[in-house]
């Protein structure tokens, strides 16, 4: 066993979400009386050789035996005594069992399916039923010293008993898995051994049945339950992401509400979930309000699950990735829970077990809360820019994924909007802005995977040129489908949802933001259906305003000038450079280049809009607190308001 192969073995299993969650699990190599382990903080599927951490084992085995007192937390302190070259990196908890075990390489992991053999309450007899000798089972105990203790009782015990070495498999209950072997070979065949034995098991019993999928009630839950539920988890003036599942497992039934099962489940998900009954309900809102506030009675925190059994489960975080992280971790549970029951009875922590978690993790929690500000100005906001697979949508979401905001790219064209997110790290949904069913659809699934919107920028567009005279009436409809009543469906389809964020967070602002154009400002020559679907929007922005102030929704429009870099103007076939030439709306102009500098000409500042100054705007509107309805020009001093 090499290095190499150590690396090649903790990736396999790290990438493999049915073995790891949230970088859990842990991996080392013995050499020379030196113990090489994987730092805390490093998840398992990008581990490498100059992560690892070198410890002596001599000193970890002292530290093992000894009952002298020491000061601070034991397995720190024996790691730090043991250390032999500083890497800055910290090793985990664990080191203490991948010390004992004498085998060359040791995989630590949490995997569902032998987990649910582990969270049994006769999970020793399960074991030697399923397995014999080839496994030893360490009941529930205290992380760091206690179990690498319990571990080494047990192995003893085993030898005693039966006058062989303990074998490669280690269950831990409510736990993991240790898989010890001098060979990747024997790693991967003892992980297949366990695996299969136990997926076997499981298929041989019966499955409960899962309710069926009650898209309804889903979606009220989703728009209704999560906006409340953003502004009810806050932190401070950042709303919580709220993301729902309701897959088989969350509509499983099973609600884990006496207990969790293990404790990465209590470290991302929270020991206890929310149990929302809402059907029946019609308030949903002051429903999700009573039952958190009970809910912070009860345990003096947060949920961090929801769970509304039969339709759906909801997970809150600072972050999507803490609220999927926690989802996942939750839904793991759930599947855990699942299939203990079907081998035996699942076994929940007790009380006692998951205090010691929840305490011993409150500090590392607040550690790494601490270290996970990034400062930018829109932290944790959701922001849905629409028409954002390219031009001014697509610019305006590149700058304000710089400054830390959730992107929700939303376009006719998806393929398009799903490239652009995937670099953005945001998410791409299809939207006809046009269609009241589907900007209807597309607030809902944001609700999905954020819960709401901090911030709702209405940017597709269309622009028809030509003359009156001439025409066409479907070139007319399409800009004022597009331009005017598309940002009236948008503004209708997500003003609810932040008008529910509103009632849970009063003091908190919500904006919707027209990109509106200098030519909402003025007439604009042989392009009327687009100065009048602009102009139109400024009295839409005007009159949202002042109705959505009492929701806690400021409502803007942006005016730029011309983005003459951007494929509106340069696309070569349908471009406004080649719609102005052939609509003759420049006096002389007879090639492209007339055109641009025609346009350039018009600004003092003697150069076209670009998506940065609108950012610039858009911070502005976000960040002052004392002002509405307003139309913000950014056209270089080409427009001036009077
Ligand atoms: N480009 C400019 O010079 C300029 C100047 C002032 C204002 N604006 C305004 O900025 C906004 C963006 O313009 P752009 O130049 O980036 O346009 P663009 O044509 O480059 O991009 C528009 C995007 O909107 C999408 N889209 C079109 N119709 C849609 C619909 N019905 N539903 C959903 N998505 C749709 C398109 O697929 C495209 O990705 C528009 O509102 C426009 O009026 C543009
Ligand atoms: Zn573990």
């Amino acid at each position: 066993m090499s290095f190499a192969e150590l690396i090649e073995v903790a990736n396999a299993y790290g990438r493999d979400e049915t073995y790891s969650r949230a970088g859990g699990g842990n991996a080392s190599i013995k050499e020379d009386g030196i113990l090489y382990i994987k730092p805390s903080g490093v998840p398992l599927a990008t581990l490498t050789e100059e992560d690892l951490v070198p410890l002596r084992m001599d000193v970890l085995l002292d530290a093992l035996h000894s009952d002298a007192p020491v000061e601070g937390d034991p397995v720190r302190v024996a790691a730090q005594r043991a250390l032999v070259r500083d890497t800055g990196r910290r090793p985990s908890v664990e080191i203490l069992f991948h010390a004992l075990i004498p085998q060359k390489l040791v995989l630590h992991t949490h995997p569902v399916v032998a987990n649910a053999l582990t969270c049994n309450e006769n999970a020793e007899e399960l074991i030697g039923e399923l397995l014999g000798d080839q496994a030893i089972f360490v009941p529930y105990t205290d992380p760091g010293v206690p179990l690498a203790r319990k571990v080494e009782e047990v192995r003893t015990a085993f030898e005693k008993r039966t006058g062989k070495p303990s074998p490669g498999i280690t269950l831990l209950g409510n736990h993991g898995i240790i898989i010890a072997g001098d060979t990747a070979e024997e790693i991967h065949s003892l992980s297949r051994t366990l695996t299969t034995a136990v997926q076997t098991a499981i298929d041989a019993a019966p499955a409960a049945q899962v309710p069926s999928l009650d898209a309804e009630e889903y979606r009220r839950v989703v728009t209704h339950v999560s906006p409340a539920l953003r502004g009810l988890l806050r932190d401070g003036n950042r709303l919580a992401v709220i993301t729902s599942d309701c897959g088989d497992l969350a509509r499983q039934g099973m609600l884990l509400a006496e207990g969790p099962l293990i404790p990465d489940q209590i470290v991302y998900a929270g020991s206890i979930p929310l149990v929302l009954e809402t059907k029946g309900h019609d308030d949903l809102v002051t429903y999700a309000e009573q039952a958190v506030a009970q809910y912070r009675e009860k345990y003096g925190k947060n949920p961090i699950i929801i769970v509304v059994p039969g339709v759906a489960v909801l997970a809150a975080g600072k972050d999507l990735t803490a609220a999927r992280t926690a989802l996942l971790t939750y839904t793991d549970a759930v599947r855990v829970a699942r299939d203990a029951n079907r081998l035996g009875a699942v076994r929940v922590m007790n009380q006692r077990e998951r205090g010691f978690i929840e305490n011993w993790e409150a500090e590392s929690y607040r550690k790494k809360i601490a270290a996970g500000h990034s400062g930018g100005r829109l932290d944790g906001k959701v922001v849905v820019v629409t028409g954002a697979a390219q031009g001014f949508g697509l610019g305006i979401a590149q700058e304000l994924a710089k400054e830390g905001a959730h992107l929700v790219l939303g376009d006719l064209n998806l393929a398009q909007a799903q490239v652009e997110a995937e670099k953005l790290g945001g998410r791409a949904l299809e939207v006809n802005v046009s269609d009241e069913h589907s900007t209807k659809d597309f607030v809902a699934q944001i609700c999905e995977i954020y819960g709401g919107a901090d911030v709702f920028i209405s940017n597709a567009g269309v622009l028809r040129a030509g003359s009156v005279m001439t025409q066409p009436v479907a070139d007319f409809d399409l800009v004022t489908a597009v331009n005017y009543k598309g940002y009236f469906l948008c503004v209708q389809a997500i003003a609810p949802t932040m008008a529910i964020q509103h009632r849970t967070a009063p003091d908190v602002w919500f904006d919707i933001i027209e990109i509106n154009s200098k030519s909402g400002l003025e007439g604009s020559k042989r392009n009327f259906a687009y100065a009048g679907s602009k102009f139109g929007g400024i009295g839409l922005t005007q009159s949202f305003a002042l109705e959505l102030v009492e929701d806690g929704i400021k409502v803007n429009a942006i005016c730029p000038g011309n983005y003459l870099d951007g494929p509106l103007w340069m696309d070569p076939e349908r471009g406004l450079f080649v719609q102005y030439l052939e609509a003759g709306k420049v006096p002389g102009a007879k090639t492209i280049d007339d055109v641009r500098e025609f346009y350039e000409a018009k600004v003092p500042m003697r150069r076209g809009c670009v998506p940065a100054d609108l950012a610039t705007a858009i911070y502005y509107i976000v960040e002052q607190t004392y002002e509405t309805g307003q139309a913000v020009p950014v056209t270089g001093g080409q427009n001036m308001l009077s």
